[in-house]
């Protein structure tokens, strides 16, 4: 193991919802550690945009709008990638998200999107990509971006908690399940990540109570998201599978615990 173990050089790597946000973050980030990057995003534009970046860099890059949620769209995406770049090493299932809504009033047709959005599209996109490693002999790597939410209580966020909290055990099973291919199975665990969606409509109060919250005092970036990605896809986490990466600032760990300007280290209850 050297330096050269960090480099994802000429690796093809698809992230979902790659156009903005954490997904942006983490094409770019794999970019500069040399991987050929596919932007699978639903918004053309957004795909496009961060497509050029890439291109920019010295990489290959497609744009290929793709609703992860739709099947047809899917497949056709992994099969373009394949015919295209010649092969898919890495997969980042990054598209998901949630609104706040009470659980009683969200209704059948809320929970249905939200498993749609944060459940369906990982397994279309999961079953599609492995077989294309296994079908080209690539000993791959798949992460699935879940959620601080997937690990303790979310009020307002149950349905979407409960979907990642599933991501990081179908997570655990499927390490087992492709393992004599070589695929490597893991997750990314962000809690709050600075991004142009959860900064709209921030207030200097919850920015404050936000990193009061987080140890290391200050907002996760996008790149943050993407060195964990970049870790768990290069060869320095050859031996890695079937775990949670928090990327927190250690929220998690502190489980109530905040940092107060005049008291210190306090409970909060
Ligand atoms: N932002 C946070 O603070 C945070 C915290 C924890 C976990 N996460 C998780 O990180 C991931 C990314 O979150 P984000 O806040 O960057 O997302 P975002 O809402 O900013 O969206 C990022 C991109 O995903 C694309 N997208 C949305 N739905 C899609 C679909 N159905 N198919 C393909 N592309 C789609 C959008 O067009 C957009 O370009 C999600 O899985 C989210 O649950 C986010």
């Amino acid at each position: 193991m050297d330096q050269n173990s960090a480099s994802l050089k000429d690796k093809v790597a698809i992230v979902t919802g790659g156009g903005a946000g954490i997904g942006k973050g983490i094409a770019m980030t794999f970019a500069k550690f040399g991987a050929h990057v596919v932007i699978a995003d639903k918004d053309e534009a957004v795909g496009k945009k961060a497509a050029a970046e890439i291109q920019a860099l010295g990489r290959k890059s497609l744009a290929i709008t793709t609703d992860i949620r739709n099947y047809a769209q899917v497949k056709a995406m992994v099969a373009q990638t394949v015919r295209e770049l010649g092969g898919i090493d890495i997969l980042v299932n990054n598209a998901g998200g949630t609104r706040r809504h009470s659980f009683l009033e969200q209704g059948e047709e809320g929970w249905r999107k939200h498993i749609e959005l944060n459940f369906m599209g990982q397994f279309y996109c999961t079953e599609q990509a492995a077989k294309a490693m296994i079908a080209g002999k690539r000993k791959g790597s798949i992460i699935f971006i879940t959620s601080i939410e997937g690990h303790r209580a979310a009020p307002l966020r149950a349905v979407y908690s409960a979907c990642k909290a599933g991501l990081a055990n179908f997570t655990r099973s499927l390490a087992l399940e492709l393992s004599e291919h070589g695929i490597r199975v893991n997750c990314v665990a962000p809690d709050f990540v600075d991004t142009p969606h959860t900064m709209t409509n921030m207030t200097p109060e919850r920015m404050a109570s936000i990193l009061r919250g987080n140890p290391l005092g200050r907002l996760t970036q996008s790149e943050d998201i993407g060195g964990a990605c970049v870790y768990l896809s290069s060869d320095l986490a050859a031996m890695t599978t079937g775990i949670t990466i928090h990327v927190d600032g250690g929220t998690m760990a502190s489980s109530g615990w905040m940092r107060d300007a005049k008291e210190g280290w306090t409970l909060h209850p």
